[in-house]
């Protein structure tokens, strides 16, 4: 049996965090073994909110490529492209686009949560590419007959709006797409180290795949713990403690129980628990940047794994849009 294809992919505007790696990226790399995996560095949906900043997406689509290689994803598993070279992604997107109203797009709650945060670029009026990028989803999506999903939940009301565009076109024009599942990590979002329910660069609250040892140190030793715990005998809290909450991720079994227990009973100082921390985080980590020094140093070889992936990639989507044009009675000349 064929097994099945996975698209997924990312917007290139910043390089990965922790929260990415637990979130998606551990995820993919465990299931590359098992499907036909297709990642996307999607800059051309990147633009739809950086349009003003064509540089910063730019500079992002090889430090994204970087994470990806670095945290173990494999290209000879993995067929990693992007999007802004393979043209019938657009195309697709045009033809989708008959298929969904304005309000169903206004009422999409991802969508809708991401247009109040950035009332600063968008003023009083969405741009049209926003409010539509649920739609070069679909097409992200359906150009691969991606069947699987792996993303976060924000992605949910993406992936459904795909299958409704789906269920459309099939209805209309026959039975030519595939209706992709999201695929839920089983890990939820993952708090910054200041407590924050958002992890980014502009909060400063997050560990970077590529940050250095001292970054990282420098990092936890300012994470929000029990405010509670002034002196060292003070009984503490790691239920309210960021320091801890990491510690579940980063540190084993054993040591994590002594954290707690000694945390909760006066026999711990938050400096040292803090290094230890960091020390946990910096060991497990490391793998993650030898491997982004290797690729680091050879930029030829990075370009090599796009451009094939990326020619990989258009074959299917061509072949799509060949049946696409098809059942829509656009193949003239045939
Ligand atoms: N919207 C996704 C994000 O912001 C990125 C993305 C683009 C994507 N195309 C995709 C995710 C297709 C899954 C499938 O993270
Ligand atoms: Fe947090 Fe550790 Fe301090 Fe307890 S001892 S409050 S777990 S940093």
């Amino acid at each position: 049996m064929e097994s099945k294809r996975i698209l997924t992919g990312d917007r290139p505007t910043g390089r990965m965090h922790i929260g990415h790696y637990f979130g998606s990226l551990k995820n993919r790399v465990e299931m590359q073994d098992e499907y036909e995996t297709y990642i996307e560095i999607a800059d051309v949906q990147a633009l739809t909110d950086n349009f003003n900043n064509p540089e910063k997406v730019r500079k992002n689509v090889r430090e994204v490529a970087i994470d990806y290689l670095s945290v173990g994803i494999d290209p000879e598993k993995s067929t990693i492209f992007i999007q802004s070279m393979i043209p019938e992604i657009a195309e697709l997107t045009v033809f989708y686009s008959n298929l969904v109203t304005i309000s169903r797009l206004e009422r999409n709650p991802t969508v809708k949560t991401e247009i109040a945060q950035k009332k600063d670029l968008f003023g009083e009026s969405v741009t049209y590419g926003f409010l539509g990028y649920p739609v070069s989803q679909a097409a992200d999506i359906t150009a691969f007959k991606g069947e699987i999903v792996p993303a976060g939940e924000d992605q949910e009301p993406l992936v459904e709006q795909c299958r409704e565009i789906v269920r459309k076109f099939n209805s209309i024009y026959g039975e030519v797409l595939k209706e992709p599942k999201i695929h839920l990590s089983k890990q939820k979002r993952i708090k910054g180290l200041d407590g924050n329910e958002k992890m980014g660069k502009s909060l400063g609250n997050a560990i970077y795949l590529s940050d250095t040892p001292e970054e990282i140190t420098k990092k936890v030793m300012s994470a929000v713990t029990d405010p509670n715990r002034i002196k060292k005998d003070d009984l503490g809290n790691p239920d309210i403690c960021m320091v801890a909450y990491y510690h579940n991720l980063f540190t084993d079994k054993e040591d994590l129980k002594a954290v707690c227990e000694e945390c909760k009973g006066g026999k711990r100082g938050c400096v040292a628990c803090k290094k230890q921390l960091a020390q946990n985080i910096i060991d497990k980590l490391a793998p993650i940047r030898e491997k982004r020094k290797y690729y680091e140093e050879r930029p030829e070889l990075v370009d090599k794994i796009l451009i094939e992936g990326t020619n990989k990639a258009r074959k299917i989507a061509k072949q799509t849009m060949r049946e696409v044009k098809e059942a829509m009675e656009l193949n003239y000349f045939e």
